[in-house]
């Protein structure tokens, strides 16, 4: 019986490609525009992504042999699930594979925007020492509002148990409090009453219509003068122009943004493109480039237990051939 044939579109772990070829024909075809890759996806029984490649509907049925669409990562906001269970394609992913290192990178923002150390950088390496600039606030003194409290927000909430702050979570998908009191957290009820009190605001949240603009003007202006805004999820929760607004009035101190709207091409150097965007050059915006979970330890999780899920969906389908 002939070998699957899978087309990788967006690069991952190379434990994970070899992983894959074990059962399947593998091409590698990532950092390409979106003809190409639609050209390529046409002649795969599966195809891997990650977050940029957008899986709709229109691509879907385009790929007549297609019968997996495996997302490396956990977010699902660019494949269109629905159309995908309609024409009867399999959406795997790893939801909780990069949990930790994305947990551990919003963590990391917020001290970065507290003890200014990006800041610090720049002066050092410009021969500027003056410390007393420099000032920060603990991460301990500060209360913490996690926005969203799914499989990240509570690893966060984890690791700032151990800093000692107050943290306050969000989620009007987890009625039940129990669930907040036992990671050491408190539930907010509201958006507002969180915004009301937070003095760094951590959007964990999942991206979908309801969810789009989440943080708005009307929003910003309920956050403590001063607060500072983490965002490690996705771009489209904040309204970028309503940050721009509430950055310069001094309502939001700092923004460390790891995703913003649209994305940067991650698979290019940076002279093949000409990517920019108002938030890059903004000086109260420390920006990242999508890569909380960019670890060695949770790409290869994810690549592997990926190929492993594609194997085994194959394996039911009909005996792989060896
Ligand atoms: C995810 O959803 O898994 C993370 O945002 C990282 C990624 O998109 O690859």
């Amino acid at each position: 019986m002939k070998r699957p044939r899978i087309v990788v579109l967006e690069r991952i772990d190379a434990s994970g490609l070899r992983r894959l070829s074990t059962f399947s024909d593998v091409e590698r075809a990532w950092g390409l525009g979106s003809a190409d890759q639609l050209v390529r996806a046409s002649k795969a029984d599966a195809i891997v992504v990650k977050g940029s490649v957008r899986v709709d509907r229109t691509f879907m049925v385009a790929c007549r042999r297609l019968r997996v669409v495996g997302r490396a990562g956990t977010g699902l906001d660019n494949i269109d699930v629905e159309a995908a269970r309609r024409l009867a394609i399999k959406v795997l992913s790893v939801p909780t594979g990069n949990s930790q290192s994305a947990a551990e990178f919003a963590v990391l923002s917020m001290l970065r925007l507290l003890r200014c150390t990006d800041r610090a950088q720049a002066m050092a390496k410009s021969g500027d020492f003056r410390r007393h600039r420099l000032e920060g606030r603990e991460l301990a003194q500060a209360t913490v509002g996690l926005v969203g409290f799914g499989n990240v927000g509570r690893r966060v909430a984890t690791i700032l148990r151990g800093f000692g702050s107050k943290v306050l979570a969000y989620d009007p998908a987890l009625p039940d409090p129990q669930l907040f009191v036992a990671f050491g957290v408190e539930r907010a009820t509201s958006l507002e009453g969180l915004l009301r009190r937070a003095d760094v605001v951590s959007l964990h949240a999942t991206l979908n219509s309801s969810s789009v603009g989440l943080i708005g003007r009307t929003q910003f202006r309920m956050m403590r003068r001063g607060a500072l805004l983490v965002n490690t999820a996705r771009g489209p929760l904040v309204d970028a122009r309503a940050l721009i607004e509430a950055l310069d009035n001094g309502r939001v101190a700092m923004a460390a943004l790891d995703v913003i709207e649209p994305e940067p091409p991650f698979d290019m150097p940076p002279d093949q493109h000409r990517f920019n965007h108002p938030l890059l050059d903004h000086e109260k915006i420390v920006v990242t480039p999508h890569m909380a979970a960019s670890t060695r330890d949770a790409q290869k999780r994810i690549a592997r237990n990926l190929a492993d899920m594609i194997r085994s969906h194959f394996m039911e389908l009909r005996p792989i051939a060896r």
